[in-house]
């Protein structure tokens, strides 16, 4: 593999609107996040990864952006964005911004020109078609619900296509026109000195229209046709031409929110030549321990070892995965890995290993350093995101009642992740001075960044002694490019993988054993250079792990 600079990547993702405010209307803002370079830094992240800042009605808390080449007044000016690029590099930090290029907003000039003319020229920018037998297109079901298509206003029988919210109408990837124009905007936007770009939906570029309806797979009689709308044939050809057109000559790290890649899609992907740097893993990502489906900590753990390394093996060498737990879209990992009676000390330290030190770059979400936790609603008024509503009203459909309905949101909901950042003890987390877009989590008085901070022993400080782990000089390399052995594979409770080359032969051991267990042992330690507990247990041909306990150890070849 030739080597790249972004292949040393700890990404750190920041949610903007939940980071810090300075202005006080409760929103976070580009000021905020200069403010805390300091402490990204000292973690030890070299990228961070923007959720979207451009100019937005906010229907998607901007994943809806109506001026490409704008930031939105909520979070700063285009000044600010200078100047966080700047302060970024300054500490060795690159910033990615989030392409949101499947759609645009309903408030983009370029909608609101498409629905005064939809068959003109800005018409081609999106997807209109005639509507069937008095009804939509097709019965897709939108990923938030509800049909996939709109009707346009002031027409019979004519619709437009968008597969997240009403708000955000999808963009016409077949239409060359269309596809020039995003390629200024990105090219524009690198010459500002990004490091790059995390890629959203990017798998949904290519659609394989149909006009027959399909089998409907619920009481709303649409049918969710995933598979005619991601990874469709012909999507490789389009991001290709979007490389070549603007990342190929730069340095670029480029991440793909890429669904569903299967072996044939690797070389395309992220091959040598492939259209992305990199794509996100998202293996796991419905895995949650409070799902009936797996009920308790072991069970979850065992299954999602098989798929980190199912998802490496798919890989295969061929390029680099995107180890992460947490972004704005899921749960927090404490509460949706670990059983209450699981969660403590060790097992939080213990979880952010499983998966640190496996092939790829690796990406940390705000707040999962300090192990901030779900915010569980009393009632579904509680939430503000539209596609909750839209899942509860599904959820109410399907025969469910309303505290059941409550029970799976707040078990499922990608709004935990979005509570404010929690800086300190004072009122509001020290997130604003004034009232927050969404609740700060009560448990900030306990649990945050300052509290934190001052204690040695505390989950921020064991995240920093990881990072620095995968960054020592003389192990980083192994476990950039060096083989993967899965360990114990099938020793339920037990997460192990070995890294090795002609340098180093490095043991990652983890269990999510409440009683640990003994393992035999054939391995000679020669340095236990991370550790949650103070004492690693290794005799003759046995090694007892403690309860949840993660160990990174260097053993002789
Ligand atoms: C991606 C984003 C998500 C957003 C959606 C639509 O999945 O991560 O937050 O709502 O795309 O843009
Ligand atoms: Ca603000």
């Amino acid at each position: 593999m030739e080597k790249k600079w972004w292949h040393k990547t700890v990404g750190y993702q920041i949610y903007p609107k939940s980071f810090q405010d300075t202005n006080g209307d409760g929103i976070g803002d580009l000021k905020g996040v200069i403010r805390h370079l300091d402490k990204i830094e000292k973690l030890g992240a070299n990228v961070i990864w923007l959720c979207p800042v451009f100019a937005s009605p906010m229907v998607d808390n901007g994943y809806d952006i109506s001026d490409y080449m704008d930031i939105d007044p909520s979070f700063g000016t285009m000044e600010d964005m200078k100047e966080l690029i700047e302060e970024a590099k300054k500490r060795g930090i690159r910033i990615l911004m989030d392409l949101v290029v499947n759609h645009s907003s309903d408030r983009h000039a370029w909608f609101q020109a498409a629905l005064k003319d939809p068959f003109g020229k800005y018409g081609k920018y999106y997807v209109f078609r005639e509507g069937k037998d008095g009804k939509e297109p097709n019965n897709w079901r939108s990923i938030f619900g509800g049909s996939a298509w709109e009707k346009v206003p002031g027409y019979d029988n004519l619709y437009y296509l968008h597969i997240f919210t009403k708000e955000q109408p999808d963009l016409n990837w077949e239409n060359q026109e269309l596809r020039e124009e995003i390629y200024e905007m990105i090219l524009k936007w690198m010459d500002l000195g990004l490091g790059g770009f995390r890629l959203d939906a990017i798998s949904h570029l290519k659609k394989n229209y149909q006009y027959t309806n399909l089998p409907p797979d619920g009481p709303d009689e649409y049918n969710m046709a995933f598979e005619y709308f991601n990874n469709v044939d012909g999507l490789a050809d389009i991001l290709r031409e979007m490389k070549e057109r603007t990342f190929a000559p730069t340095d670029a790290l480029t991440i793909g929110e890429y669904d569903h890649m299967g072996p044939e899609d690797v070389e395309d992907v992220i091959g040598e030549n492939g259209s992305f740097s990199s794509v996100f893993d998202f293996c796991h990502t419905l895995d949650n321990v409070r799902n009936p489906k797996w009920g308790n900590t072991v069970a979850l753990f065992d299954d999602y070892r098989d798929q980190l390394f199912a998802a490496q093996k798919i890989v295969d060498g061929r390029g680099m995965l995107c180890n992460f737990l947490e972004n704005h879209d899921k749960t927090r990992i404490i509460d949706r890995f670990l059983m209450p009676e699981d969660q403590n000390r060790y097992s939080e330290k213990m979880l952010p290993v499983t998966n640190f030190f496996l092939p790829g770059i690796v990406f940390l979400y705000q707040g999962q350093e300090l192990g901030m936790r779900d915010n569980p609603k009393q009632s579904i008024q509680g939430f503000v995101d539209k596609p909750t509503f839209a899942i509860y009203d599904r959820l109410i459909a399907e025969g469910k009642t309303d505290a059941e309905a409550l029970g799976q949101i707040n078990r499922e909901s990608r709004e935990h992740s979005r509570t404010p950042m929690q800086w300190d003890a004072s009122a509001e987390a020290g997130f604003t001075t004034g009232t927050p877009w969404f609740p700060v989590n009560k448990n900030y008085t306990e649990l945050n960044y300052e509290a934190e901070e001052k204690d040695p022993d505390s989950l921020l400080w064991f995240y920093r002694k990881m990072v620095a782990v995968r960054r020592r000089e003389d192990l980083e390399e192994t476990f950039l490019y060096g083989m993967l052995i899965p360990e114990y594979e099938t020793v339920s409770g037990v997460l192990a993988y070995r890294r090795k080359d002609e340098k180093n032969h490095i043991l990652i051991l983890t269990t999510s054993l409440a009683d640990g267990m003994a393992l035999p042992f054939a391995d000679t330690i020669e340095e236990v250079i991370l550790n949650n507990y103070d004492t690693c247990e290794a005799g003759e041909g046995t090694i007892r792990l403690q309860p949840y306990q993660c160990l990174v150890l260097k053993v002789k070849e």
